[in-house]
């Protein structure tokens, strides 16, 4: 088991108890949104039958860059010989609360993993979070129990598995990740335990009331103001991207920008990580000139997520390697603090990374939340990512020994 795991669930149970006490407005409900069309918009490939290729692309893009691999096995690298092939035993588990939790194994193996499933049922998971071994194969319309098909009594995946983030994730990308697993992943056998969990299967912790829908509240809530109008588009796509990466998990703010705090960074000492003999501490994410990202440009808030480069300590240039002395990055880099998870997101494409920087400083109102630096080593953490740890960027090429095309 790494160490980022424990930690990536912790952060996804932290942003369920924060709104489980909140009472901040809730998006509206989706029972009739007809947000989930998935003929429609899967394209060509899936669920009738073969993916395509760039669906497979597409989803392994997402496999990588939303870290599915922290707890599934692998990490960011899909040449490694755990890739998303599950807990690696009995004592591989994490736990929330008194309930242990076994990552389940995601290669198509037919009798332990994906391969029992169709690509709607791992579609269904992803959206709504139902068990795909326990939900019936048909296509689910509404969050709400008992209606569009979503069942009467539900059984959730444990909440260490971040569905609450990957439901934001539109349609399509979530085909694309059920082709990935499904069409593009070779399969492992490996039986994983199932996560123990509460007689009702989570349900009572997961209610719309308590963690909103899939369907994003409208822009802008409280915690939002358009400053770049001519570029909405770049700017909604920011948006959709930090609530399906779940960076106000750490970050503050719930699931979604209209909770309290979103984005603001962290306000207690809840909110902050034991590394080690270090405490780090989630950074004010909005735009404010004085405790937040107002001080920097898009291109340092660009360089910290594909490289890790700590935006207050490196020049607004533009980074070109990410080797220490090439290509403009720094001689002497200084990184950013685990567990904040730039190994995974520095594999976004850039257009995306682009995308959360501009929404981050044109379309999140600032407010004043000054945090204290992050402790850390001498070296700013240089020692600890390194390649045979986080993998390389770029990703290695498809297929690795561990990927294959099977339309
Ligand atoms: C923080 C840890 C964590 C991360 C990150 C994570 N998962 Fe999971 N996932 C789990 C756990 C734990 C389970 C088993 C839950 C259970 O048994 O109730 C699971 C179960 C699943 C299942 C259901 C499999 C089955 O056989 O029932 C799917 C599908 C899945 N995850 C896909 C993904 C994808 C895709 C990603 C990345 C986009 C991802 N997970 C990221 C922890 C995680
Ligand atoms: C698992 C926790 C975690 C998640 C999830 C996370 N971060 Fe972070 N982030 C941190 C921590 C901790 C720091 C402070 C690092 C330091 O002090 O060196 C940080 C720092 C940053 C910084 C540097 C800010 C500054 O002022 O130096 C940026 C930018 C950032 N995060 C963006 C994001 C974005 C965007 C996302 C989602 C795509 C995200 N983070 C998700 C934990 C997280």
């Amino acid at each position: 088991m790494t160490h980022r795991r424990p930690i990536l669930g912790l952060a996804a149970l932290a942003a369920l108890s924060t709104l489980a006490g909140c009472g901040g407005p809730l998006p509206r409900s989706d029972a009739a949104d007809g947000g989930t069309a998935p003929l429609a918009s899967a394209g060509p490939g899936l669920p009738a039958g073969a993916a395509t290729p760039e669906q497979v692309m597409l989803g392994r893009e997402l496999v990588i860059n939303r870290d599915c691999g922290a707890c599934h096995g692998g990490n960011v690298n899909p040449a490694s010989d755990r890739w998303l092939a599950g807990a690696s035993g009995e004592d591989d588990f994490g736990n929330i609360g008194p309930f242990r939790y076994w990552a389940a194994n995601l290669t198509p193996d037919p009798e332990t993993g994906t391969g029992r499933y169709s690509a709607r049922q791992i579609f269904n998971a992803l959206r709504y979070g139902l068990r795909p071994g326990a939900t019936p194969d048909v296509e689910i319309t509404s969050m709400v129990p008992g209606q569009g098909n979503h069942p009467a009594a539900p059984n959730y995946l444990s909440p260490a598995m971040p569905w609450m983030a990957w439901r934001f994730m539109s349609d399509q990308e979530l085909w694309a990740i059920a082709a990935y697993l499904k069409h593009g992943v070779r399969p492992v056998h490996n039986q994983v335990r199932r996560s123990e969990s509460p007689p009702d299967f989570w349900a009572s912790e997961v209610t719309p009331a308590k963690i909103g829908t899939h369907v994003m509240p409208p822009f802008p809530t409280a915690a939002e103001e358009m400053r770049a109008p001519e570029r909405a588009a770049q700017l909604m796509r920011g948006r959709e991207l930090a609530a399906s990466a779940a960076c106000s998990a750490c970050h503050g703010g719930g699931l979604n920008p209209s909770q309290e705090g979103w984005l603001v960074g962290m306000r207690d000492t809840t909110m902050d990580f034991q590394i080690g003999p270090f405490v780090t501490r989630p950074r004010n994410l909005t735009p404010d000139n004085a405790t937040g990202l107002g001080r920097f440009s898009e291109r340092q808030i660009f360089n910290a997520l594909r490289y890790g480069l700590r935006p207050g300590e490196t020049p607004d240039v533009d980074i070109t390697s990410s080797v220490p002395g090439q290509g403009n990055h720094p001689a002497n880099p200084k990184y950013l603090a685990p567990p904040m998870p730039w190994p995974a997101w520095r594999h976004m494409p850039d257009e995306d990374l682009w995308a959360i920087a501009a929404y981050l400083k044109q379309g999140v109102r600032p407010v004043r939340n000054r945090v204290q630096d992050s402790d850390g080593p001498p070296d700013f953490w240089r020692g600890e990512y390194t390649v045979e740890k986080y993998g390389a960027w770029p990703a290695p090429a498809f297929p690795t020994a561990r990927e294959t095309y099977k339309p």
